[in-house]
């Protein structure tokens, strides 16, 4: 098993990475960590919390993070996700923070204590703007070499057919990313929006996890929540075209990197770190000859994917 921590804007798409995370039978998750992104941070934590217990996910505790980013002002995806973050039902417990929040230390020492105890190197899967993780790097700088890897969502190429411009999690906070691109952790992988807008759950997802979970109420929450971010993304996406499900994407990278195609390639922040407006650089087809300093994947074998997240939601829907 891979030791994995997951710092997360809990958001839809976070939720099914959390499933994922903490049932995939290769991964060990050792904790959470919220940030300010697709809501407050109050939201993201509370919804981290709530799905933890949905899911019935043991001894897995959630941490605060960021309230906002380095520089920019915080701003939030409340157009995707709703107010809360995590709109769309009612079936969601309310809180437990007892049970489920560490509120004794903060994300990041929480992070760092992780990585230096863990008998391993852990991957961190960030999949929110990375503030928690560049504050991780600057603060605590000695985890570099015990980080096995990073896997991030965020970010667009162009390499798709659907070419937004901007992306979210690395838009909101680009000084971040440049300093964990500049840290030193020998394998940054980028999974962009060009792979995650393939991994759409359609009407035929949906009736294949209600078919399969073994629990109607928890399927019935999944389907809410899959059906109200399917909603607020016919506008971009199409009538009918599912709920992209970003996040967990970032999260089976770490175990199962052969289901991808990807580059090794030079990425960085846009141009002005300081006045950044999000954009990101990346030399795809190694023209300007710049030294490769992360992973950008560009294809991922969905069929594997739904495998995958569908098993793990079957498995949470037995506890
Ligand atoms: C990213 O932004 C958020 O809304 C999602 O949770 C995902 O992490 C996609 O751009
Ligand atoms: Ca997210």
């Amino acid at each position: 098993q891979v030791p994995v921590w997951l710092d997360c804007d809990v958001g839809h798409d976070d939720a099914m990475a959390l499933i994922l995370g903490a049932y995939h039978p290769r991964i060990r998750l050792l904790g959470v960590s919220s940030v300010s992104g697709n809501a407050p941070l109050e939201n993201t934590t509370e919804n981290a919390v709530r799905v933890l217990q949905a899911a019935g996910i043991a001894g897995v505790k959630v941490h605060r993070g960021a309230a906002r980013p380095l520089v920019k002002e915080a701003r939030h995806h409340t157009k995707v996700h709703g107010a809360s973050g995590l709109d769309g039902s009612d079936l969601l417990p309310p809180a437990d923070y007892e049970q489920y929040l560490d509120a004794s230390t903060n994300a990041v020492n929480a992070m760092r204590r992780a990585i230096m105890d863990s008998s391993e190197p852990v991957a961190i899967v960030a999949v929110a703007p990375l503030t928690n993780v560049a504050l991780l790097l600057s603060v605590y700088p000695e985890v570099v070499p015990r980080i096995r890897m990073l896997s991030i969502m965020g970010g667009v190429t162009g390499t798709g057919s659907h070419r937004p411009a901007r992306e979210f999690n690395l838009s909101s906070d680009p000084e971040a990313l440049h300093i964990v691109l500049r840290s030193g952790i020998a394998h940054i992988a980028l999974v962009p929006l060009d792979v995650t807008l393939s991994v759409l759950a359609s009407r035929a997802v949906i009736d294949r996890i209600s078919r399969t979970t073994r629990n109607p109420r928890f399927a019935q929450l999944i389907t809410d929540l899959l059906g109200f971010s399917a909603s607020t993304h016919a506008d971009e996406l199409g009538e009918g075209a599912g709920a992209p499900l970003h996040d967990p994407v970032a999260m089976l990278y770490v175990v199962m990197r052969d289901a991808f195609e990807e580059k090794h390639v030079w990425v960085d922040a846009g141009e002005d770190v300081g006045a950044c407006n999000g954009w990101l650089r990346c030399d795809m087809d190694g023209e300007h000859a710049l030294p490769p300093n992360c992973w950008v994947t560009t294809a991922v074998d969905t069929a594997r994917f739904w495998d995958a997240m569908v098993g793990a939601l079957v498995e949470a829907s037995g506890r």
